[in-house]
């Protein structure tokens, strides 16, 4: 065990493996970049307010930018000894500059140093995150687009219930994903704040300007309240929150897809590139992606609840919990983004079986409510043309037979009102093409709700 950079009112030492359970360097070492953009901003300011003398901050920017061109370089070397990414860039500074190092620290602490790092953090993914989603939305119209008038049966309790427009089925999830990308840039008001000049808890006595720094930063607001500047991870816990969000809906949209291919179904065919086979039954293909971003959705979940316990009662300001903030985010944006992009690239590529979809919905009775609704604009009220209809599905499957194969005068049996024209009702693609309520999977409909896409993603 070394000299610690706090060691002054030490005498005993940590034995090593102590050190090492309290290190964080091993996983914060991602914000590497952001942490040598909080102290450039930081030591500028110390130099604007002459806090500090100009000479020495000019080693001191010198000195950051080094360790930054390293960085990209890939040339840094972190040591567990230093415990977290801050120290070991102080250390590394000193290497470089000698001990003028030392005076970058000044007017801050380590506590509102990885609070301003972590927004950071943050605030740079949000972008990445919101671009992958925008271009799922636009996979989406596209795909939509083609298939306005392909016909697939719609589901409630996973029992056919009415035929649907496989275009207005695939806008649902537009959707969804419109909520997301919306959650996700809700999530920048509550990141883009600054921390840094909060210090320990308390504030400083230097006469810092946290707008100067802020500014260089690109933070439109500054946290008013020092204590709730080091202590504040709402913006973690929201981006965690807006994350698992997203994964539901992705997990909603792999397990119909895993339905939709498998030999009962036969809705959908996944490309080659997107699928696996069995290392034991040849014949196999598997939508083996499809089911790991249905499954990384419970590390998600997990590392949300894992945020949400660690701050549960935590009192203010800073207690060494707070560094178990960083990796379930960390792991959150490296598992979101690849699902995302995965995802992205399956649904792209997999092709609608339309016979198939069109058929599940003509060998069915799915078109109960068209002859209920058919009597009820007759003028029978509609409780008792569903009991008429009901009673005629009850007899078709007594016989084996569907609604649209029983003749004239078997429908007219149950009741007078149904005529001839009956029949075009009774059609699938007459069904969907008729719903021309606002919002409804009429073909109409969905090409206005691609319109509308189209001009939000142009936006
Ligand atoms: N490694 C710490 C973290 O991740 C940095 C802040 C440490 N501050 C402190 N007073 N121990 O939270």
């Amino acid at each position: 065990s070394t000299k610690k950079l706090w060691g002054g009112r030490f005498t005993a030492q940590a034995e090593s493996w102590v050190d090492e359970f309290g290190a964080s360097i091993s996983f914060d070492q991602l914000m590497a970049d952001e942490d040598l953009e909080g102290s450039l901003a930081h030591v500028k300011m110390l130099k604007h307010t002459k806090i500090l003398p100009a000479d020495d901050c000019d080693k001191i920017v010198a000195g950051l930018e080094e360790l930054r061109d390293e960085l990209h370089q890939g040339k840094l070397e972190f040591s567990t000894e230093n415990e977290d990414i801050h120290m070991n860039m102080e250390a590394l500074l000193t290497e470089k500059i000698g001990p003028v190092a030392g005076k970058l620290h000044t007017a801050r602490s380590r506590n509102d140093q990885v609070a301003l790092d972590f927004h950071l953090y943050v605030r740079n993914r949000l972008p990445q995150v919101i671009e992958e989603i925008t271009t799922l939305q636009t996979t989406l119209v596209e795909m939509a687009e083609k298939n306005v008038e392909t016909i697939m049966s719609g589901y409630t309790h996973l029992q056919h219930a009415q035929p649907i427009s496989y275009g207005h089925y695939l806008m649902a999830y537009y959707q969804m994903f419109k909520r997301d990308k919306e959650r996700f840039q809700f999530n920048n008001v509550h990141t883009d704040i600054s921390p840094i000049g909060a210090a320990a808890l308390a504030g400083t006595t230097f006469p810092t300007d946290r707008e100067y720094t802020a500014n260089e930063l690109g933070f439109s607001k500054i946290y008013l309240n020092s204590l709730d500047a080091v202590s504040d991870r709402d913006f973690a816990l929201e981006f965690l929150s807006n994350a698992s969000i997203l994964m539901m809906h992705l997990t909603r949209f792999c397990e119909e897809i895993s339905m939709w291919v498998s030999h009962e179904f036969n809705y959908l065919e996944l490309s080659d590139a997107y699928t696996t086979g069995s290392s034991i039954m040849p014949q196999k293909k598997n939508p083996d992606m499809d089911e790991l971003i249905r499954g990384k959705s419970g590390r998600v979940y997990g590392n949300l609840m894992g945020l949400l316990t660690t701050m549960k009662s935590l009192p203010l300001a800073y207690n060494k919990d707070l560094q178990e903030d960083k990796e379930g985010v960390f792991d959150t944006v490296k598992t979101i983004l690849p699902c995302l992009k995965v995802f992205n690239g399956m649904i792209k590529t997999a092709k609608p079986n339309v016979e198939r979809m069109k058929a599940a919905t003509e060998n069915d009775f799915s078109n109960a409510t068209e002859l209920a609704d058919y009597l009820a604009a007759k003028g029978i009220p509609f409780r008792e043309a569903h009991a008429i209809v009901g009673k005629l599905v009850l007899k078709g499957i007594n016989e084996g037979k569907n609604l649209q194969d029983m003749s004239i005068t078997e429908l007219k049996e149950a009741s007078d009102k149904i005529d001839e024209d009956v029949f075009e009702d009774l059609k699938s693609e007459v069904a969907v093409e008729r719903r021309h309520s606002l919002g409804g999977t009429g073909f109409d409909q969905v090409r206005m709700q691609i319109k509308a896409a189209k001009a939000e993603l142009s936006e």
